[in-house]
């Protein structure tokens, strides 16, 4: 592609490009890191330095990159048709073959396919088709939503106003916080003082009964929820949780979305993690990310047969993207499920996912590591000044990227989020990497620990 180094593209990105969540601040810290490569777990840096991508990506690349399957299906696709629309009353090939293998793989019940262009988009599309729904079934005043504090759901206008996380929210810029409501998440290890792990179940539900109750059920379209909340901290539930909660909603008339745009596609062993882990059929499944394992940008929304008859005389369903059912998309995601099939991925992320959770739970002993969390190949590391108070740091020492460019230093690549280091590697991990990640993490957090004593932060 270009024979440039990586501080020259460096300084081009610095001069032309702002990211997604970049740092405005006046000192703009490190160059970014500029990638030129991937091939399965691994990157290599526009100067040809090796890194294990811990990351996978953004939570997203399942079968891990460079694959030729996929680059073939890919390309053989583009020559074919690069382009053709799906709106109103015309479809393309990959894009009918997809809504039905999805359909197939869906929990029964759930065999209607909404595309989309990614995970935000298929929330939006969501928001949108819960009030379709409920004005279609008799309930036009049932305009509100209820989601959970510390979720991520997106970066569009409503994915964001769904979503709640710290420091999400751009100064002098208004979200829909009319219609949409947020209860407690289901954190276990900063739930409220003095309750015992077992009691927080009880006390959720209650707290989402009393938010019903305040709000009306009869002005609630839906629940939005992700099976573990992801970018809001790796917030595993309680294993009754989301059964417990979805029966709320049933009894309520109110509908369930499960947001798996991070647990779909294995992430948790399984196609999509809401009934086969946590008991819970949705309404409606999002999904997006490992749908390609990345190599294309798509979404979906999956929801059930009984919505759709619902919907059904109800004149148009408006909601739409130019690039919804786009054919080269489609076909990756066709490759891509083909090839976690085939290679019996699904078994394999099960397998390694419970070492990499034996191992990540070894890093317990080191000072500042308060928690350690995580199911199958998602995980997180809370770091904490003090672990018997689970007192943070300061913001100041920004605890989460000095450990991450400690470990980029040593060639490791975990995600820096306030005071956590989270991951969601690749499913086709080996043993020897979750090895190379816990030996590497461990001399990350060691030395970042060593200079804070140095530098005189208490550390208990
Ligand atoms: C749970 C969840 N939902 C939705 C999204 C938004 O997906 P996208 O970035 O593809 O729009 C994300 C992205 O990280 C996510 O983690």
């Amino acid at each position: 592609m270009t024979h440039m180094k990586a501080n020259d593209l460096a300084a081009l990105d610095r001069a032309h490009a702002l990211h997604p969540w970049q740092n405005l601040d006046p000192d703009p810290g490190d160059s970014p890191l500029v990638i030129s490569r991937g091939e399965g777990c691994h990157l290599w840096d526009a100067d040809g330095r090796q890194y294990l991508d811990a990351v996978g990506g953004l939570w997203c690349t399942q079968i891990g990159l460079g694959n030729a399957e996929m680059a073939k299906a890919i390309a053989d696709q583009a020559q074919r048709l690069a382009f053709s629309s799906t709106f109103t009353d015309i479809t393309n090939d990959p894009a009918a073959l997809l809504a039905a293998r999805l359909a197939a793989l869906a929990p029964d019940g759930l065999s209607r396919v909404h595309f989309t262009t990614g995970g935000s988009t298929a929330i939006d599309s969501a928001y949108r088709m819960v009030q379709f729904v409920q004005a279609a079934r008799g309930f036009p005043e049932r305009t509100h939503v209820v989601a959970r504090q510390h979720s991520y759901h997106g970066s569009t206008f409503a994915a964001m106003s769904i979503g709640l996380r710290d420091g999400d929210r751009a100064a002098g810029f208004t979200y829909k916080d009319d219609t949409i409501h947020h209860v407690s998440a289901p954190s276990l290890y900063r739930r409220p003082e003095g309750m015992e792990t077992g009691d927080l179940t009880d006390h959720l539900v209650a707290e989402f009964e009393a938010e019903i109750e305040r709000i009306g059920a009869e002005r609630i379209a839906a629940f939005f929820a992700e099976p573990i909340q992801a970018s809001g901290g790796v917030l595993v539930p309680p294993p009754d949780y989301l059964a417990r909660m979805a029966q709320v909603c049933r009894r309520h008339g109110i509908l369930f979305v499960a947001d798996e745009v991070v647990t779909g596609f294995g992430r948790l062993g399984e196609w999509f993690a809401s009934e086969a882990v946590y008991g819970v059929t949705p309404d409606i499944i999002c999904c997006a990310k490992g749908l390609s394992s990345g190599y294309q940008p798509i979404g979906a929304v999956i929801f059930s047969e009984e919505l759709f008859k619902d919907m059904e005389g109800h004149g148009w369903y408006v909601s739409g993207y130019t690039y919804a059912g786009h054919p080269v998309a489609c076909a990756a995601a066709l490759k891509n499920i083909e090839i976690i099939e085939r290679d019996g991925i699904l078994a394999h992320a099960a397998a390694v996912g419970a070492n990499y959770q034996k191992a990540m739970r070894r890093l317990s002993d080191l000072p500042i590591v308060g928690d350690v969390r995580g199911a199958c190949l998602i995980g997180c590391v809370e770091n904490v000044a003090d672990k018997a108070t689970k007192r943070p740091f300061p913001d100041e020492v920004d605890i989460g990227r000095r450990i991450s460019d400690a470990a980029e230093k040593r060639g490791l690549l975990v995600r820096p989020m306030g005071a956590l280091n989270v991951m969601s590697p690749p499913l086709i991990l080996t043993e020897d990497q979750v090895d190379f990640i816990e030996e590497n993490l461990r001399a990350a957090i060691i030395e970042v620990t060593d200079d804070l004593v140095r530098d005189g932060v208490r550390v208990a």
